[in-house]
């Protein structure tokens, strides 16, 4: 007997990692729609936020591996398709946002009590805030600081780590970044001061912009021979957050410039960060944005073009954050 009723959708696309290295090693595929469990929410994706440890996981050097071939965690938005047993002040149809163990297709499953509701109103993708977080996260491990110096400084955690210095007061933000292309970029987020560290005598330029005084934080993400030729600007007292190592190499540690200076390196993660500041910090930031106080940079990719996001990822050229569209 015909049946009038169409079959449910069960099968998804997916991308799923196949390898360790480039790119090309994420293909698309068909996987099964997930079902919410207990306090869990299924949503229907809308936008995937590319974070770099995403690039770390598809290199296969992120903390915690999994065996090949698996669907990566993913920063996403999207709307409640349903929701699991247990789940309260959730409903389907609400916009939301958060964090996925498998994040990477066209449907994925969310915890309710680490997922953020997001306005209607808030445009495609502004509610990516993972490394507005960071920053914001960062920023609150210093107290008293006046002026800071902040390392890829074009990129997501370094675009909000640039605003939100300003907006708590610093007197003295400066930027520094890979391509030259991307002063001018930073420079609109209000930075003070930014220059490339590809460029002959940075360190010199940096000096300079502090008046030979060193700054009184350093954020830094990239570790290696950058990081440790930016130690000697650190102010007396001053601080070095060390929150990545896009460069893979370790930081060389002057111990007598450290103890002359009285200055420290501390390491910090926004897995550290409780769940109840991250929420403060979240639905802050979300006023912000919709004020216009606060600017998110959004370039979309089609889900189906995930291999070429990653590319401009990994061509350093990008600047703010790389979003995929479903
Ligand atoms: N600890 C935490 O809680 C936490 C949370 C989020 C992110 N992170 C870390 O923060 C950093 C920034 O993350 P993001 O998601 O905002 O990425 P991103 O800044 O948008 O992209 C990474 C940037 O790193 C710079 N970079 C410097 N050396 C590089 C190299 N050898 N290879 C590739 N890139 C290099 C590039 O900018 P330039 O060429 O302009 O330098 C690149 O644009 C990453 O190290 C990430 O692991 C840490």
């Amino acid at each position: 007997m015909k049946s009038s009723l169409r079959p449910k959708k069960t099968n998804m696309k997916t991308i799923m990692l196949t390898g360790r290295g480039g790119p090309e090693v994420l293909e698309m595929t068909d996987t099964v729609k997930p079902s919410p469990q207990a306090g869990e929410l299924l949503v229907r994706v809308s936008a995937i936020g590319i974070n770099y440890a995403n690039v770390l996981i598809r290199q296969g050097v992120y903390m915690g591996d999994h065996p090949l071939p698996f669907v990566m965690m993913a920063e996403l938005e999207g709307v409640i398709e349903a929701v699991g047993e247990g789940v309260t002040g959730m409903k389907p149809g609400q916009r939301v946002t958060g964090v996925a163990a498998r994040g990477y297709a066209e449907y994925a499953t969310l915890r309710a009590d680490e997922t953020y509701l997001l306005p209607d109103d808030l445009p495609h993708g502004q509610g990516l805030l993972a490394q507005g977080l960071t920053a914001r996260y960062l920023l609150a491990q210093a107290q008293g600081y006046r002026s800071v110096l902040i390392t890829a400084a074009a990129g997501g955690v370094g675009s909000f780590a640039i605003q939100l210095a300003k907006q708590e007061g610093a007197t003295n933000v400066i930027g520094l970044v890979g391509d030259k292309s991307k002063i001018g970029f930073v420079n609109s987020l209000g930075a003070d001061h930014c220059f490339s560290y590809l460029e002959e005598g940075w360190q010199q330029l940096v000096s300079q912009a502090t008046g030979g005084t060193g700054t009184d934080l350093i954020l830094d993400a990239i570790g290696g021979d950058i990081s440790t030729a930016l130690l000697p600007q650190l102010s007396t007292n001053g601080t070095m957050i060390t929150y990545g190592n896009t460069s893979g190499k370790p930081v060389q540690v002057d111990g007598n410039l450290l103890s002359f200076k009285a200055g420290r390196i501390k390491g910090a993660s926004i897995m550290n960060a409780s769940r109840e500041d991250q929420r403060e910090w979240f639905y802050k930031m979300i006023g912000q944005l919709k004020k216009g106080e606060l600017k998110t940079t959004l370039t979309f990719f089609p889900f189906e073009k995930a291999v070429e996001a990653y590319r401009a990822i990994d061509s350093r050229i990008a600047t703010g954050k790389i979003v995929l569209s479903l």
